[in-house]
């Protein structure tokens, strides 16, 4: 196991090497990409050049499972839900937006991941990726001209995935204005029109092929378990995630309807957690109450 998996981290820079002498010369054809926004689910290191983010996925475990097996910015031992998708439609892996070696040929090759542990769909860090996504746009309508750029934004592949934070970190946190200036209901609400007003504007940017990720069982995670007095899953929170999925379900099939040449995906990762928790030993899980989810060393 361990060999094939140093072969292969060894193959790799030739590969490089081989693409990069083969790259095809840029005619008006341009490749499909993806853009990424979210939170610490989908990032892919832009944690670990924000020197002063408490979220920091620098720590033995993360990666594992993953390249040379050393902390690689990913707040997981493997891969994360946008690279599982993005590989399932053959699609490369962007980059994160703070690595220093981004230029623009990076983009048009590979997309941008501008996903960073911490973010969320209230506006104070959904109005920060639109900003950053508005300038990536600006330095690539300089490098191939408007029309080739317009084809380019509407041909690539849009993966928005948060959405626990702005409950997790901020509504059931007694400390903010939020979890007593709403209820449940309202605040799953307020959550949903600015998801709304954010996916416009990102249709209006020129995104047109979209998919939202909704929330998981948030009330299994363990900073909730420990609010409960039994220790298992906190309903009430759990209740919030399936009340916000049936929203974003129905916001997403609404804006497919509504706005033209768009498609809007819903992917609903709430009963693949769930089955996770309810039989850890059907997967390879083997604790899913302590502060993160044990997978066994050797598989
Ligand atoms: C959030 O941003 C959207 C889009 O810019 C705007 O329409 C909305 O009013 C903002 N909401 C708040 C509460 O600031
Ligand atoms: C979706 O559209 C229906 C029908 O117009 C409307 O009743 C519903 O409130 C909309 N839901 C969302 C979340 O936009
Ligand atoms: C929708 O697609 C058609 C055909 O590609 C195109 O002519 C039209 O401008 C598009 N409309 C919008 C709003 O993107």
């Amino acid at each position: 196991m361990k060999n094939t998996k140093r072969n292969k981290t060894t193959i790799l820079p030739i590969l490089m090497i081989f693409m990069i002498i083969n790259l095809p010369r840029r005619t008006c054809s341009v490749s499909v990409v993806q853009f990424i926004f979210g939170d610490s689910l989908s990032d892919v290191g832009n944690n670990n050049y924000l020197t002063r983010s408490l979220a920091r996925a620098s720590l033995p475990w993360y990666g594992i499972d993953f390249g040379n097996g050393m902390p690689n910015g990913r707040f997981t031992n493997g891969r994360t839900i946008a690279d599982i998708v993005g590989d399932y439609m053959g699609l490369p892996r962007p980059p994160a937006f703070l690595d220093p070696s981004l230029n623009d040929d990076m983009i048009l090759e590979n997309g941008v991941n501008y996903a960073s542990g911490g973010g969320g769909i209230l506006n104070e860090t959904s109005s920060l990726f639109i900003e950053l996504f508005q300038g990536t746009q600006e330095m690539i309508r300089m490098k191939i001209g408007p029309e080739s750029a317009d084809k380019f934004f509407s041909q690539a592949r849009y993966v928005v995935c948060m959405g626990s934070n702005d409950y997790i970190n901020n509504y059931l946190l007694p400390v903010y204005a939020d979890s007593w200036t709403y209820t449940g209901d309202s605040f799953t609400n307020y959550v949903i029109s600015t998801l709304d007003s954010q996916l416009r504007l990102l249709y209006a940017l020129g995104a047109r092929k979209v998919a939202f990720f909704g929330l998981g069982p948030m009330g299994c995670i363990p900073l909730q378990r420990l609010m409960s007095s039994d220790g298992n899953c906190r309903e009430s929170t759990n209740k919030l995630s399936k009340g916000f999925n049936k929203a974003a379900l129905q916001l997403l099939n609404n804006l497919t309807n509504i706005l033209p040449n768009s498609s809007f995906v819903f992917g609903d990762a709430y009963d693949y957690f769930q089955d996770i928790i309810d039989q850890p030993g059907k997967t390879w899980f083997v604790s899913v109450t302590q502060t993160v989810l044990v997978a066994p060393l050797e598989r």
